[in-house]
């Protein structure tokens, strides 16, 4: 004990307290339960549990346990009588959200029953494992150097000055080629990844042909077709950002956002076809729900409402592109997007003004 305390630096006033408890540690051996005559000295187990507290505490395991046991049968019983496959999106995302709460209850009501059972119910003590020593015998060491020895002077690496200098200097620009090939992922991207080319005035064409479009020429309802902006339908990394779909949508019921009032004519509205979930096109459209959806997640977005999710990975709405008339007629956007386009892991720019 004098030893430890010269070392540790600890004073003969701090063996008296007791050291802190980190959360998530059981008590202390000390403070256990240990009845008098239940030492291991005396033939015991060494420890015993306070049998009122140790029945509490089984009785909220049990509650957690049955919670559990309830959970998971409200989980069959949903998925038997509320299957998410049949009926429509909004039915399976309830469904989806159902059979998500009661998994939580399951696995929660496991997770604190065993908490609460291994804390309270089962006792602590230590466990000392004798090992025998892993370091080297004195022999070993000192057949070791001998190699070590024989070796370094057989390869000359000891007396060769100048041959182990060239080699270190030969090895010494490996140590650098990662940062090298860094060069190679490319130009920092910069405000790039903000912007595509869409700009005020720049008219909308149809994808493939290049035709621009007029209001009048797309005034079918429940019309979907897919633009590109003018000047760039042969550039296909302008395409990637910025190809728009053009819905021709209910007027009466499309629910605009405040500030958007002018970003459709009439119910033709534009919004990027880039899917925010991982960058495929959303490129499917149902006319009777005039919901958007992405074949490769299912990602699903209400047109009516500013193409915000509905169900699916996607974290955020497809952005929509502000469009105009212009003098002749044709369908122009009225600046670029005013958020980046495509997944969500790029950060949502700042509104531009
Ligand atoms: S890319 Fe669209 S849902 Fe995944």
């Amino acid at each position: 004990m004098t030893d430890n305390n010269e070392t540790s630096g600890a004073t003969p006033e701090d063996e008296g307290r007791v050291p802190k408890r980190v959360i998530g540690t059981p008590s202390p051996v000390g403070t256990q339960e240990l009845l008098p005559g239940d030492e291991p000295e005396q033939g015991g187990t060494g420890y015993v549990l306070d049998e009122k507290k140790a029945r509490r505490a089984e009785r909220v395991a049990a509650a957690f346990f049955t919670l559990s046991f309830v959970a998971g049968i409200a989980f069959i019983v949903f998925y038997a009588v509320w299957p998410g496959h049949v009926g429509n999106i909004n039915r399976a995302a309830r469904s989806n959200y159902t059979l998500g709460t009661a998994m939580t209850l399951i696995l929660l009501g496991l997770a604190v029953g065993l908490t609460i059972w291994v804390r309270h119910l089962v006792t602590t003590k230590e466990i000392v494992q004798e090992r025998h020593s892993i370091s080297s015998t004195p022999e070993d060491r000192a057949v070791f150097n001998q190699y070590l020895q024989e070796g370094s002077r057989e390869s000359g690496l000891g007396q060769r000055r100048l041959l182990r200098r060239t080699l270190l200097l030969a090895a010494a620009p490996l140590g650098l080629l990662p940062l090298v090939l860094l060069r190679d992922l490319g130009p920092l991207p910069e405000k790039k990844l903000r912007h595509t080319a869409w700009k005020n005035g720049t008219r909308l064409v149809v994808d493939g042909t290049g035709q621009p479009l007029k209001a009048s020429d797309f005034n079918s309802p429940g019309s979907i077709i897919t633009v590109v902006p003018e000047g760039a339908e042969d550039n296909l990394d302008e395409i990637a950002t910025g190809a728009v779909l053009l819905l021709n949508l209910p007027v009466d019921q499309l629910k605009v956002k405040k500030g958007r009032e002018n970003w459709h004519v009439g119910g033709i509205i534009a919004y990027s076809k880039i899917c925010t979930h991982v960058g495929c096109p959303a490129a499917l459209f149902e006319q009777t729900t005039h919901h958007i959806l992405c074949p490769c997640h299912q990602s699903t977005f209400d047109a009516l409402d500013s193409a915000k999710v509905l169900f699916g990975p996607a974290a955020r709405p497809l952005p929509q592109l502000p469009i105009g008339v212009d003098s002749q007629g044709y369908l122009i956007a009225t600046s670029d997007f005013h958020e980046p386009v495509g997944p969500s892991f790029w950060e949502r720019g700042r509104p531009k003004v």
